[in-house]
């Protein structure tokens, strides 16, 4: 986590090196950072993948960089500034790191956009003078709720008795947005307010989405037939694993995942369906290559990127996951 000592001591050194901000590049070659949270997650290996293609395009170089807390990012800018590098995309470990961060990128002279997770400043409101690139949170949550809606239908429950349980990322503005509109569509749909859950998560990955919703699910036995959406699809594998451990089996969970990459891919192929019955699939490609490319433009065209893009998703599941992930890929 990120300390005030930290910031104080990275400024200190971030202000000696700014005052040779301007020196000249030794090659003249555009260099741009790509960091991001957790490196190890699908999505951010896919991010980085089509980041990497943008490069190729352009003609930059792109240094990607894990930066798992506050000491990593702050290292990492100073790395980059280090490199000549001009700018950076970010998906940040906290969002609350948002002022260190656009100070930390000014006094180094580094142009920054973020992805994924938007930079908040001290007031709680999102920093507006940074461009971002992230989902369209509360419609894609919506979207999986509704899905989670039809599949229930389809199978014949009275939506009246059933549970939904919201693995709940809430300090993340696109988490709340996200699991907070597959409720408001699970509710619209038909199940009571009451039946709604919320376990709150530690961490976004599938252990901590396991650790939430494993207590919720033995506390409320009672209910046998369940819901789970989430802010991702490894949270929504935690907690569909989670009520398999409590005999809860394919046939009476309805996880629906948002992101639709390695995780959810592997549920949609193993021979024998899981309760993960499917995924709102997001584009890494325009959160890798578009804001890498948008990084690049901005630095070499002196075009800045637009101060906010949303992005849409896809419903995926086990019988259209290979066409669209083909099509995503293409
Ligand atoms: C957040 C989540 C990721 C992914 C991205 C998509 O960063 O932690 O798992 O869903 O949003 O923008």
């Amino acid at each position: 986590m990120f300390s005030r000592r930290h910031f104080l001591a990275g400024s200190a050194t971030l202000g000696a090196v700014a005052s040779l901000g301007g020196c000249a590049r030794p090659d003249g070659r555009i260099r741009i950072g790509f960091l991001v949270k957790q490196p190890e997650a699908q999505w951010f290996q896919d991010e980085w993948r089509f980041a990497s293609e943008a490069a190729r395009d352009k003609g930059f170089e792109l240094l990607r960089i894990g930066a798992e807390d506050g000491d990593r990012v702050l290292s990492a800018i100073d790395t980059l500034y280090a490199r000549y590098a001009q700018g950076f995309v970010i998906c940040t470990p906290d969002p609350n790191l948002g002022t260190a961060i656009r100070l930390c990128a000014e006094a180094n002279r580094l142009k920054v956009l973020a992805v994924d997770d938007r930079l908040i400043g001290p007031d709680g409101e999102p920093i507006v003078s940074v461009p971002y690139l992230g989902i369209s949170a509360a419609a894609i949550g919506e979207l999986a709720g509704q899905l989670a809606i039809d599949e229930a239908r389809r199978r014949g429950w009275s939506l009246g008795e059933v549970g939904v349980l919201r693995i709940a990322f809430d300090s993340l503005d696109t988490g709340r947005e996200r699991t907070a509109g597959g409720v408001r569509s699970a509710i619209a749909g038909g199940v009571a307010p009451t039946h709604v859950y919320s376990a709150p998560q530690r961490t976004t990955d599938t252990e901590g989405g396991f650790t939430a919703a494993d207590p919720v699910l033995t506390q409320r036995h009672a209910i046998r037939r369940w819901i789970i959406l989430g802010m991702n699809d490894e949270s929504v594998v935690g907690g569909v694993r989670a009520a398999e451990g409590l005999g809860l089996d394919a046939g009476s969970v309805v996880g629906i995942g948002i992101g639709g990459s390695g995780v959810a891919v592997a549920e949609f192929a193993r021979t024998e369906p899981t309760g993960f019955h499917a995924s709102v699939l997001l584009s890494p490609r325009r959160h890798g290559y578009d804001t890498a490319a948008m990084m690049y433009d901005w630095i070499a065209h002196d075009v800045p990127p637009p101060p906010v893009t949303l992005t849409t998703g896809t419903p995926m599941d086990r019988g259209n996951y290979r066409r669209l992930l083909a099509a995503e890929a293409a």
